[in-house]
């Protein structure tokens, strides 16, 4: 598996402010925003693009096009939905995908309660999001669901991992690619990131 943390100073700095119990949701939902951005930069490195010739006032000369068209992002209900926006703010024309999953208290196994997909081709490239990389079991059961519906280029971006979530991948998904802006410690008895940044659903939405 291949696996990226992005040290830049911009997500550091803007990662503190979301870790901080007293930034409030507005704050919260822009910062998510703009991290996702940053990180869709980073994890997009490696995406087709195609040479066009494009007329400047002077004269005509080589330049380039991404294919949006044949990217599809997938965020995890709810707290993916956060990152969406500043997704598409990149890729404007990428086609969406929602997995609908919650965790069970007890268990802390993923259930699946939605999935749409459009259509995945084998050269689409497939980005899966999830602000927080917990035990691993939601984004692992995601990944699962678009390799079943075609899936063959994935990637995932996660704002914070636990070690334990990347282990988890590790075995289920090796051939996966995933970035985020911090390892943190561990997991907390009730699978929270320690010291992570509390539960980004909530946070996101003021459910709490
Ligand atoms: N989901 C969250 O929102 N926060 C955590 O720390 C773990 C899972």
């Amino acid at each position: 598996m291949n696996h990226f943390v992005i040290r830049h100073p911009l997500i550091l700095h803007k990662l503190t402010i979301l870790r901080d119990k007293s930034t409030g949701p507005k704050e919260f939902r822009e910062l998510v925003r703009e991290i996702t951005m940053l990180m869709t930069y980073e994890a997009t490195r490696h995406i087709t693009i195609h040479e066009k010739v494009v007329e400047t006032p002077l004269e005509k000369c080589k330049g380039y096009e991404i294919d949006d068209k044949s990217v599809v992002v997938v965020p995890i209900l709810r707290a993916g939905l956060g990152m969406l926006d500043g997704f598409l703010q990149l890729l404007p024309n990428a086609s969406v995908g929602y997995v609908g999953l919650y965790r069970d208290e007890e268990t802390k196994s993923p259930i699946e309660y939605y999935m749409k997909f459009p259509k995945i081709h084998d050269n689409t490239e497939v980005f899966v999001l999830d602000p927080m990389l917990a035990t691993g079991n939601s984004s692992s059961k995601a990944v699962e669901l678009v390799k079943e519906n075609g899936g063959k280029k994935i990637t995932m971006l996660s704002v914070l991992a636990a070690p334990e979530g990347l282990n988890v991948l590790e075995l289920s998904h090796p051939d996966l690619t995933i970035y985020t802006g911090s390892v943190d410690k561990r997991l907390n008895a009730n699978a929270y990131i320690i010291p992570g940044l509390g539960d980004a659903g909530d946070r996101l939405y003021r459910t709490k």
